[in-house]
């Protein structure tokens, strides 16, 4: 692993360490978040809104504060991996859309209880989801409906939909859109085409009765695959990380406590360094990193340690959430 030099200034640098009370510590850039978010916003058509995809605790970024920081910007639509995950969004206050990805039979009673959008596949989902809330008396609320257009992890095939649609009229449940997701958007245009291609064919008639589609994760925005649509499903993009010079760790690895040589010129013994850099092509980019360790960025992100503080700056401004009498809540230490 290699690390880089901070550029941050030293008085910054004090607040941090401060607000951390540990010497290892992750700084995430909050306007730095939402400027990625506006970037990919930039390159989508103008009535095209972001769900925010938040998935594994924001990517190991800390999902509440990165939502909380978009909500307060105008994001209205939010996306995570699991109905737990939705959950720690709610208890801490998020009260826009929140679309859970992997939703199973279990999910039902959490999916309800803090009123989470899911995801669904099957016909036996949407009758489960329409009884439980008949038996409550309560109106059922909308579903997404996931279509498996080559990706082959979740989703209904493409002949199925028209019954799945037709369930859902019978059954009184609104579907507030239908989706896909790319395998290889970044990788491969051909294939994403083709599933663009299929998805949009299989949706025309819904579409045209109004109902919303969207299918672009970050990739497909930045090479244009569906960034027309009615949302798009930024995940691992929206995160990012800076950069300086790169200095090599010496003796071993102990948790996340490291030694690095450092070369004459540094006499500052107090300097800070960023072990991830967000310059790509730097060895130690995520991305790099991942490469090396034969893995993909989300899994190098969502894996950072939950003991590491998570100090977050916006305009000029740092805090840690969670952070009583300077001491991490039980709870908050949890949920990071
Ligand atoms: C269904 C779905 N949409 C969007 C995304 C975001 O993808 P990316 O991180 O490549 O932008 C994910 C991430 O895993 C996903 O599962």
């Amino acid at each position: 692993m290699q690390m880089d030099m901070a550029d941050a200034s030293s008085s910054s640098l004090e607040e941090e360490f401060r607000l951390a009370q540990r010497s290892s510590y992750l700084r995430i850039d909050l306007e730095a978040v939402l400027h990625n978010v506006r970037v990919l916003r930039s390159l989508c058509s103008s009535h095209t809104e972001v769900m925010a995809v938040l998935k594994a605790n924001a990517t190991g970024h800390g999902s509440v504060a990165i939502a909380t920081h978009l909500v307060n910007n105008g994001i209205k639509h939010f996306a995570v991996a699991t109905a737990a995950e939705g959950r720690d969004l709610r208890e801490a206050g998020i009260q826009v859309y929140i679309q859970v990805f992997g939703t199973s039979h279990e999910d039902v009673d959490i999916l309800q209880k803090f009123q989470l959008t899911p995801t669904v596949s099957t016909p036996a989902f949407l009758r489960l989801w329409a009884t439980k809330h008949r038996n409550a008396n309560l109106t059922v609320p909308p579903v997404v409906i996931k279509i498996d257009t080559g990706m082959s992890r979740h989703g209904c095939q493409p002949e199925e939909l028209q019954q799945m649609m037709k369930t859902s009229e019978e059954l009184g449940i609104p579907v507030h859109s239908l989706m896909t997701h790319f395998a290889v958007a970044w990788e491969d245009a051909e294939v994403t085409q083709c599933q663009l291609d299929l998805f949009l064919d299989t949706v025309r008639p819904y579409r045209e009765q109004g109902v919303k589609v969207h299918v672009a994760n970050a990739p497909a925005i930045i090479r244009g695959f569906g960034a027309d649509l009615d949302f798009v499903r930024p995940g691992i993009s929206i995160y990012g990380l800076p950069p300086g010079d790169e200095l090599p760790v010496v003796g071993r690895v102990s948790m996340d406590a490291i030694t690095v040589k450092m070369d004459a010129s540094f006499t500052d013994l107090s300097s800070a360094f960023y072990v991830y850099s967000d310059v790509i092509s730097h060895p130690n980019s995520v991305t790099n990193i991942a490469r090396a360790l034969g893995t993909i960025p989300q899994e190098v992100c969502s894996r950072l340690s939950a003991r590491l503080p998570r100090v977050y700056v916006t305009g000029g401004r740092h805090h840690v959430p969670g952070l009583r009498n300077g001491h991490l809540r039980h709870s908050d230490q949890r949920s990071w």
